[in-house]
């Protein structure tokens, strides 16, 4: 057992997701009492392509402890390309994020489409579980930095 789970640890997640694919499968984890951490505020956006970093680093300013991204598969954006615009984003903004001290586990991307509930609910999950591993992200929220 980890010093996180012993002291009862629950992280905050922030999960920014498309409307079109992940938030219905997310929707359908629900509609189909699929069980999963209550851990996770979803915040859904048109598509991935859509995300700007900064509604990353506002997330960690403001609490979270992990960030989840998620959206249509390669292929299956319904602006065409949005979801490779947002993967050739993240992976330049994640190792942004480890070069200014952030663990890179804090950060997820992935992708969800609305037939997917079962995947949805399972990575939430790991996420919860990698992010409770890291422990609180006190560092960087504005309510540490002022104290
Ligand atoms: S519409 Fe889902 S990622 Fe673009």
């Amino acid at each position: 057992m980890s010093e996180s789970e012993s002291t009862g640890f629950q992280p905050k997640i922030v999960a920014f997701v498309c409307n079109w694919c992940t938030y219905a499968g997310a929707d359908l984890a629900g509609t189909s009492r699929t069980k999963y951490g209550a851990n996770v505020r979803v915040i859904r956006v048109p598509c991935t392509g859509r995300i700007s970093p900064l509604f990353v680093l506002k997330a960690f300013e403001n609490g979270a402890d992990g960030v989840l991204v998620s959206g249509c598969h390669p292929g299956d954006c319904h602006y065409i390309s949005g979801n490779y615009h947002a993967r050739r984003r993240w992976t330049v903004f994640r190792e942004e994020l480890f070069f200014l001290g952030l663990d890179p586990g804090r950060l997820h991307f992935s992708w969800v489409s609305a037939a997917e509930g079962g995947k949805w609910a399972a990575l939430v999950d790991k996420v919860i579980t990698e992010v409770r591993e890291l422990g609180p992200l006190s560092s960087w929220s504005r309510k540490a930095s002022s104290a």
